[in-house]
């Protein structure tokens, strides 16, 4: 389908001009229109500031949306597919948010909606992931989504440095955002999660209701106790289902130094997916960047004939799955009946879910609460 496609790109950003240089580069695929924020920004003939001169066009057949944000992101993509456009989307927030109300659209206007650059940039993960459920049923997924936190983290492990340090230092490269609350608080990494349980098991649940714990509290002395442990401490999403009940979490992990995840490094992303018959598969890359998210969404593009679809449904209440914690800076009183062993600068927990973890944290005096799930 890719030669002689007709393209309208709705933002022109970090991704959008990534994905323009790829298509511009290839000559097969016209870029009809570019939507521009403000009309000072329309600097090109095929630039409008006008969204309705593309979501009406019928010359258009898909639209690539990289604009990011809930609205007008998410009325757009329902209007292009209502006006018989695919879509290909890099907008996890939205997506992860609107999935249920967009894949019913997919499924009754008989459109596509690709999202591969979403999660985990150029890997590729959900194409991975629809790839083994060709033959098996995913059973459990637990990975690396966020780059901005895996780059904090392995600068604070290699220097010794503390979180506000390495965070500075990363705004300062570019690898954080001015407010980089979507990140280190895990939100990001939770809408990633989201998604990938759509492709996984096409089960999916509010955004709101997955239990989220991010690393802004996190302190050297905590990846000092992982390593005389022999861990490292990685921003880990981890969901399950067993046919029954999904489960999903975003939490600080404590891996095992051989564990796959203990060598991804710096911005980059790592997962890994359990399946029937293919058992443990590990995958790693380049989770965002210009380039990288853009190739992804030009694979989108080119695939939009390709039989994958996801048929997701709402998970209802997700199921609480237990887990050792390792607790710093939080009152011991209202910890007390989870507490396992008290070593003076934190506490181990008994077995115990996130979303009960989470009711009876309540920080010491001064301190930021810093929570990590020792893995078993
Ligand atoms: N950056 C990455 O590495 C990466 C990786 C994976 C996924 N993503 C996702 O990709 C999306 C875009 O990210 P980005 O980094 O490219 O962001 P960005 O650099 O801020 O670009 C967003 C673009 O969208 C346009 N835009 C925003 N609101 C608009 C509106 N109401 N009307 C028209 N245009 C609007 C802006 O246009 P103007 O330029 O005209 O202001 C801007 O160029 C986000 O959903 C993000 O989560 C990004």
């Amino acid at each position: 389908m890719a030669p002689g496609l007709r393209v309208g790109l709705l933002g022109y950003g970090v991704v959008g001009r990534g994905v323009a240089q790829i298509l511009d580069a290839r000559g097969d695929v016209e870029i009809r229109k570019i939507l521009r924020h403000t009309p000072d920004k329309v600097t090109e003939a095929r630039m409008t500031a006008n969204a309705d001169e593309i979501l009406d066009d019928p010359d258009i057949d898909v639209i690539i949306e990289c604009m990011g944000g809930l609205e007008p992101a998410h009325t757009y993509v329902m209007r292009a597919m209502q006006a018989g456009k695919h879509v290909v989307t890099a907008n996890k927030k939205m997506l992860a948010t609107h999935i249920i109300e967009i894949a019913a659209a997919c499924e009754t206007l008989d459109k596509k909606c690709r999202f591969e650059a979403c999660v985990g940039g150029g890997i590729p993960w959900i194409h991975e992931i629809l790839h083994i459920r060709r033959i098996d049923a995913v059973t459990s997924f637990r990975g690396i989504f966020n780059g901005t936190t895996n780059y904090i983290l392995t600068r604070m492990t290699e220097e010794h440095a503390s979180f506000a340090e390495v965070l500075a230092q990363a705004q300062a490269m570019g690898f954080a955002e001015q407010d980089p609350t979507d990140d280190v608080d895990g939100f990001d990494a939770r809408y990633k999660g989201v998604l990938t349980c759509a492709a996984a098991f096409g089960r999916v649940p509010d955004p709101e209701e997955v239990p989220t714990f991010g690393i802004r509290g996190i302190a050297p002395c905590d990846l000092d106790y992982a390593r005389v442990h022999g861990r490292v401490i990685k921003l880990v999403a981890r969901g399950s289902f067993d046919g029954g009940r999904l489960a999903l979490t975003v939490v600080p992990t404590m891996v095992r130094e051989k564990d796959p995840l203990a060598s991804v490094h710096d911005n980059f992303n790592g997962m890994e997916a359990e399946s029937t018959t293919l058992g443990r598969s590990f995958y790693a890359g380049q989770g965002a960047g210009s380039l990288p998210t853009a190739h992804a969404m030009v694979q989108d593009l080119l695939s939009i004939p390709h039989p994958y679809s996801i048929d997701v449904h709402p998970s209802g209440k997700l199921a609480k799955r237990p887990a050792v914690y390792y607790v710093r800076g939080a009152k011991r009183g209202p910890l007390a009946e989870l507490t396992a062993q008290d070593t003076g600068a934190a506490i181990l927990t008994k077995p115990v879910s996130l979303q009960e973890l989470k009711e009876h944290l309540v920080p010491e005096e001064g301190q930021k609460v810093f929570a990590a799930e020792i893995e078993s």
